[in-house]
């Protein structure tokens, strides 16, 4: 595959590029159903082209794409969700989570892999001690980061191409794994992290609310009116949360 051309030495003010770039950024967004619709095989291909490029710590590219394509797998996983929610709802856990059925319909599934072996290409003792703990789990933290940048890659490049996307972590729980990885034949020393969602959306997308810039950034020192306070956190949990998750930015009152 030929790499595109490279931008010229001290051409750092490209807006337009910018500008087409953020295009796709904003155009962005989660939905949950998905039109019936065949993906080519030539979009995964240049969806995960897009994941292939992403930076990792140790340049370690600790990630795997399997595209599902068997009706019965995604069906199977489809349900694995929806029996997550229901357990989660059984439990009273107070989450305000989707309808998953979504799931076994999307024209695009894509369940990520994580290879956390690679912990030790990062600095670990490998004693056991406390310390060795520490290095350990920030080695992992270095992997999940790695995997998110290149998932990241792959919902943009979908997005690029028109689809819809949805980005799913409801997974960790061990039955989910007991379950998808024989289905996928998914050796057992990797994780299955992620599944991506994409597909023309059955209804409009939504643009949901995101903080606004000077929320988020500080000038050479941590802005302390951004600091939130634990109550301030929970109220959020109480109040806001189930608004921005599942509402149009546009229809929050
Ligand atoms: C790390 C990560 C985990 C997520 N996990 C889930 C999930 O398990 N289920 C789900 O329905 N959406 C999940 N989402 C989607 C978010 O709910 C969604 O990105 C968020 O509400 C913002 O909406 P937007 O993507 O349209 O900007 C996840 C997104 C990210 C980045």
């Amino acid at each position: 595959m030929t790499e595109p051309a490279r931008a010229p030495a001290g051409a750092f003010d490209n807006v337009a590029r910018y500008e087409a770039f953020m295009e796709v950024v904003r155009a962005r967004m989660t939905n949950r159903a998905f039109a019936p619709h065949t993906v080519p095989r030539e979009h995964f291909e240049l969806i995960l082209e897009a994941a292939r490029h992403a930076p990792s710590g140790a340049n370690a590219q600790p990630w795997h794409y399997i595209v599902v394509t068997d009706d019965g797998a995604k069906q199977a996983i489809g349900q694995c969700f929806v029996d997550e929610q229901q357990h989660r709802a059984r439990l009273r856990m107070g989450f305000p989570t989707p309808n998953y059925n979504g799931v076994k319909t999307a024209p695009g599934l894509i369940v990520i892999v994580a290879d956390f072996r690679f912990v030790r290409a990062f600095p670990v003792l490998n004693d056991g001690s406390a310390l060795d703990r520490l290095y350990r789990e920030n080695a992992e933290r270095i992997l999940l980061q790695s995997v998110a940048a290149s998932t990241m890659a792959a919902h943009l490049a979908a997005a690029a191409l028109g689809y819809a996307v949805w980005w799913i972590t409801a997974i960790g729980q061990e039955d989910i794994q007991k379950q998808v990885k024989p289905l996928l034949g998914v050796p057992d020393e990797l994780a299955i992290i992620d599944v991506m969602c994409f597909g023309p959306p059955a209804k409009p997308s939504y643009k949901r609310w995101k903080k606004r810039l000077d929320q988020i950034m500080s000038w050479d020192r941590f802005d302390p009116a951004q600091f939130m306070t634990e109550a301030q956190i929970d109220d959020w949990v109480r109040n806001t949360r189930h608004r921005v998750m599942y509402r149009d930015e546009s229809k929050i009152d």
